[in-house]
């Protein structure tokens, strides 16, 4: 049995449309079971749409975090979702909810951790000067991008890189990195 994923977003969906894709010409061994949202009218719930991927949304500014939470595990819950794979989800999640789901939440963050965890990652890399940038993918536990790390990817910086080039360059980067490490972990598992 393929293990049942949830895909929680908050914006553009490029690495939900990245597994959605991996998933479609068997790269990914997985089902996208559903993909959740704590915002309407975003990008990425059209993009589920054309993929036929099931989406619900959570709004967080009308339901408030808690109920929000408690909605998100009650479905979560009933549609026997195997791991909850986050993929540019802008809430942080409360120790009930990880709790709940111990070891079975994933995260991407488009920086080498623990350096530069939270919002603006590629941004504040490139203003600080690093040489070289990059992509991780770790389990998540209370702490805001932070947990054990299963994946990280590295490129450097080339002399002359703009902003726009390098979050272009570490956007491909993750909807590389990201299937090819959620296969290795559900092999594992
Ligand atoms: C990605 O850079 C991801 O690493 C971070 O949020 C961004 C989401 O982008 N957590 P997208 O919505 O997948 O295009």
């Amino acid at each position: 049995m393929k293990p049942r994923l949830a895909i929680l977003i908050s914006g553009r969906g490029s690495n939900m449309k990245a597994l959605a894709e991996a998933c479609n010409d068997g790269r990914l061994m997985a089902d996208i079971d559903i993909v959740l949202s704590d915002r309407d009218g975003i990008e990425g719930l059209k993009t589920a749409g054309t993929f036929g991927i099931v989406s619900q949304v959570l709004s967080y500014k009308k339901l408030g975090k808690e109920l929000a939470e408690e909605k998100l595990i009650k479905v979560i819950k009933e549609r026997d979702i195997d791991w909850i794979v986050l993929a540019g989800f802008m809430r942080i999640l409360s120790p009930h909810f990880v709790n709940t789901f111990s070891d079975r939440i994933i995260n991407i963050h488009p920086s080498l951790l623990p350096a530069f965890p939270g919002q603006n990652a590629i941004q504040k890399a490139y203003n600080y000067g690093v040489k070289l940038a990059g992509v991780t993918v770790h389990l998540v536990d209370s702490e805001v991008d932070h947990g054990p790390i299963l994946a990280q990817s590295a490129i450097e910086i080339a002399p002359g890189t703009t902003l726009e080039e390098l979050e272009e360059q570490i956007h491909r980067l993750e909807h590389e990195l990201y299937w090819r490490t959620l296969n290795e972990l559900f092999k594992k598992t």
